[in-house]
């Protein structure tokens, strides 16, 4: 089984990049299942119904969240219709199940959405505590953790400590891609999947917007950043039978 994770997608350049790839890329990797992270798609935070339903017309199978899950909170209203969406299971809101098994190739796969702690919401479940609780009570064949968090050691640790309960653990958030992919245990794991969005940016946020936040110290609006974008992602090979993964492999489309 071959499964392709798309970093999370920033505003609408990082959208274009993934819907102008995402069936190629398909093709080339005889791709079963694909999961992307959409917690920035909508404007740099949050999601929309209208984004979810055309991911799910372009091919995505699964939408995994993060922090910014209900920036946008008119989404609320439309939870009970996104249904291969997944939040954060320790959200400090209490409006998801946070996973969801899906039936790929005959198989049972739960992907999990789970918060970091390190320098994230600090109102939320111990993430290995979250794990812990979603695998004693979850049955299913395979499970595959997007790990939304900004410490490295942290992602690591998290890989180390469920290495032979877990096919996959990705980690997003910091929307830079880490050279570290490899597989561990049953596992494969990545520190950071990176982003699709603008190349020339922060982040996605906007160079000069941030500069003006951040260093002139002005008052100013978050600004997404506008130009030609890259598209982050990486593809996992899982043995059915074996029920582990058997490799990984990074994907960068830059557009220059
Ligand atoms: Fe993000
Ligand atoms: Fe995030």
């Amino acid at each position: 089984m071959n499964i392709l994770f798309i970093g999370d997608i920033v505003g609408a350049a990082g959208r274009n990049i993934v819907f102008q790839y995402l069936k190629q890329l398909k093709k080339d990797y005889d791709i079963d299942f694909v999961i992307a992270n959409g917690e920035n798609s909508a404007h740099g935070k949050g999601i929309s119904y209208k984004i979810y339903e055309r991911f799910k017309s372009e091919g995505i199978d699964c939408i995994t969240m993060g922090n910014h899950s209900f920036s946008k909170r008119e989404v609320i209203a439309h939870l009970d219709k996104m249904n291969d969406m997944v939040v954060p299971y320790n959200y400090p809101e209490d409006l998801h199940e946070g996973y969801k098994v899906f039936y790929v190739k005959g198989l049972r796969l739960c992907v999990i959405n789970l918060l970091g702690s390190a320098l994230m919401h600090p109102n939320r479940q111990d993430p290995f505590e979250a794990m812990e609780e979603i695998l004693n009570k979850v049955e299913a064949d395979l499970f595959f953790v997007d790990f939304h968090a900004e410490a490295t050691s942290e992602k690591r640790l998290m890989a180390e400590y469920f290495k032979d309960r877990l096919v996959a653990l990705v980690g997003t958030h910091t929307h830079v891609q880490t050279a570290d992919e490899r597989l561990l245990g049953n596992l494969a794991f990545i520190s950071d999947v990176g982003m699709c969005g603008v190349y020339d940016s922060i982040i996605g946020r906007d160079v000069s917007e941030m500069i003006e936040a951040l260093i002139k110290h002005e008052k100013t609006r978050y600004k997404i950043a506008e130009g030609a974008a890259i598209l982050s992602a990486c593809v996992i090979k899982i043995d059915e039978t074996l029920k582990k993964a058997t490799a990984i492999e990074r994907i960068q489309i830059r557009p220059y």
